[in-house]
C-alpha cells in the first residue's frame, strides 16, 4: 500500500494532477459513504491534515447553499472540505446574477432552493412552495396532502406577499434540485411560464427557465436507480408542450456540459496553487501549472464519462461499480479510461500512477 512519508517525499515534484470526485454513487448512497471513500479521501491530506492533492467534488446534486453542504460532506467523509472544493449542479446559476440580480424569480426543489439562489446574491426571490401559497386554488389537490415541501426555517409563508406577486411578473425560474411535489410544481410551473410570469393571466412569451442538471436517473439510498431532474424535465415538457402551442424553451446545467469540466479545472487550479509547492520548478514557492491529468470518478457513463471524453485533455475518466453503471466489462457507448469496483480503488490506482 501506498505510504504517506512516500506521498510528502515524492509530492514536491508531483503538482500536476487533481481529482473530481461525484458524489452520489461513488461517495456515498444517500448519506451513506461507500466504495471506502473515507479513506480513499484521506489519503489525499498530509500527516497535519493540509490538502496534498487539488481535488473537488463535482455533483449534480444540490438543494443546498455550497458553504452547508461542505460542512456536511466533511462530517460524513471524515476530512475538512471547502465550500470552494462543492461544485454542485446549480452553482453556475450565480452567474446569471447580473441579468436576475433584482429581478423577481422563483426557485423550486428538494433542500432550500430559495436560499442557495439568495445566498448567489439574487435579491428576490421566492420558493415555488411560498409563491403557490399567495394563490388561493392554485393547486386543485392541495387540501389532501399532509405535507409541506418547504424547509423547516421557511414553514410559515408570510400572509402577506413579500412581493406583489400578483402585478409582478416572474422574470425567471429555476429548478435547483430534484422537485419533491412533482404536481404541484408541474402545474404552477406551465401557469408561470405560459403566461409570461403571472399565473391565471392571458398567454404570453416564456419567462426564462434553468434546470441544474439533467440526469434521467441517479444511485440514492434505493437498490436501483431513482428518477432525477431530466425525467422531471421530460415530464414538464411533455405537458407545457400540449397545453401550450409553442414547445419549451429551457436551459440545463450540470454534467455532461464541457464547460462544467472548464470551471472544474479552474477551480482546481486554484486549489493547486494553495495545496502544491513545487520545490523543484517554482524554487519553493506555491504556484499554478497546467496539469497533465484531472481524474473525473463518476458512477454514470451517459453523464461522468460522457462530460470528461467530451472536455478532452487533460480529462481522464474512472468508472466505479457502485451506481448507476454496474457493469463487468466497460461501458459500450461511453467507455472510460479505466473501469474499477470502488472510489477507494480509483484513488490507489491514481497514485500509484502518479508517485
Ligand atoms: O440528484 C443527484 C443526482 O442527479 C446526481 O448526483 O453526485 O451523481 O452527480 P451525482
Ligand atoms: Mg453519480
Amino acid at each position: 500500500l501506498f505510504q504517506s512519508s512516500q506521498l510528502r517525499s515524492n509530492h514536491q515534484q508531483r503538482c500536476n494532477f487533481g481529482i473530481a470526485f461525484d458524489i452520489d454513487g461513488v461517495v456515498l448512497r444517500g448519506r451513506v459513504p461507500i466504495g471506502g471513500s473515507p479513506q480513499a479521501l484521506r489519503r489525499l491530506y498530509g500527516d497535519s491534515g493540509e490538502l496534498k492533492v487539488p481535488y473537488l467534488f463535482l455533483t449534480n446534486g444540490g438543494g443546498v447553499p455550497e458553504t452547508k453542504r461542505a460542512k456536511e460532506l466533511s462530517e460524513l467523509l471524515g476530512v475538512n472540505i471547502l465550500p470552494s472544493q462543492v461544485v454542485q449542479g446549480h452553482s453556475p446559476f450565480r452567474n446569471l446574477l447580473k441579468k436576475f440580480e433584482n429581478e423577481l424569480i422563483i426557485a423550486t426543489g428538494k433542500g432550500n432552493p430559495a436560499l442557495v439562489m439568495s445566498e448567489y446574491g439574487f435579491k428576490k426571490v421566492l420558493s415555488v412552495e411560498e409563491y403557490a401559497s399567495y394563490f388561493d386554488s392554485i393547486d386543485p389537490v392541495s387540501q389532501y396532502k399532509r405535507w409541506t415541501t418547504a424547509p423547516l426555517s421557511d414553514r410559515k409563508a408570510p400572509a402577506v406577499p413579500r412581493y406583489d406577486v400578483f402585478s409582478e411578473r416572474i422574470k425567471a425560474a429555476f429548478v435547483v434540485s430534484d422537485p419533491v411535489d412533482w404536481g404541484r410544481d408541474i402545474q404552477v410551473l406551465c401557469d408561470i411560464l405560459r403566461s409570461g410570469g403571472l399565473p391565471g393571466d392571458a398567454k404570453r412569451d416564456q419567462p426564462p427557465l434553468y434546470f441544474a442538471a439533467d440526469d434521467l436517473e441517479y444511485q440514492a439510498a434505493f437498490p436501483s436507480e431513482r428518477l432525477g431532474l431530466g425525467a422531471f424535465r421530460i415530464a414538464l415538457e411533455s405537458i407545457f408542450n400540449r397545453i401550450n402551442p409553442k414547445g419549451l424553451e429551457y436551459v440545463s446545467y450540470g454534467k455532461p456540459n464541457p464547460f462544467v469540466f472548464k470551471n472544474a479545472e479552474a477551480i482546481l487550479s486554484q486549489l493547486q496553487s494553495s495545496s502544491c509547492v513545487d520545490h523543484s520548478e517554482n524554487n519553493g514557492v506555491s504556484g499554478s501549472h497546467p496539469f497533465e491529468t484531472l481524474y473525473m470518478i463518476g458512477d454514470n457513463p451517459s453523464v461522468d464519462v460522457n462530460g470528461a471524453r467530451q472536455a478532452g485533455h487533460p480529462w481522464f475518466s474512472i468508472l466505479t461499480r457502485t451506481g448507476v453503471f454496474r457493469g463487468k466489462d466497460n461501458h459500450a457507448e461511453f467507455p472510460a479510461n479505466l473501469v474499477v469496483d470502488t472510489v477507494e480503488e480509483a484513488v490507489d490506482y491514481i497514485l500509484r500512477r502518479e508517485y
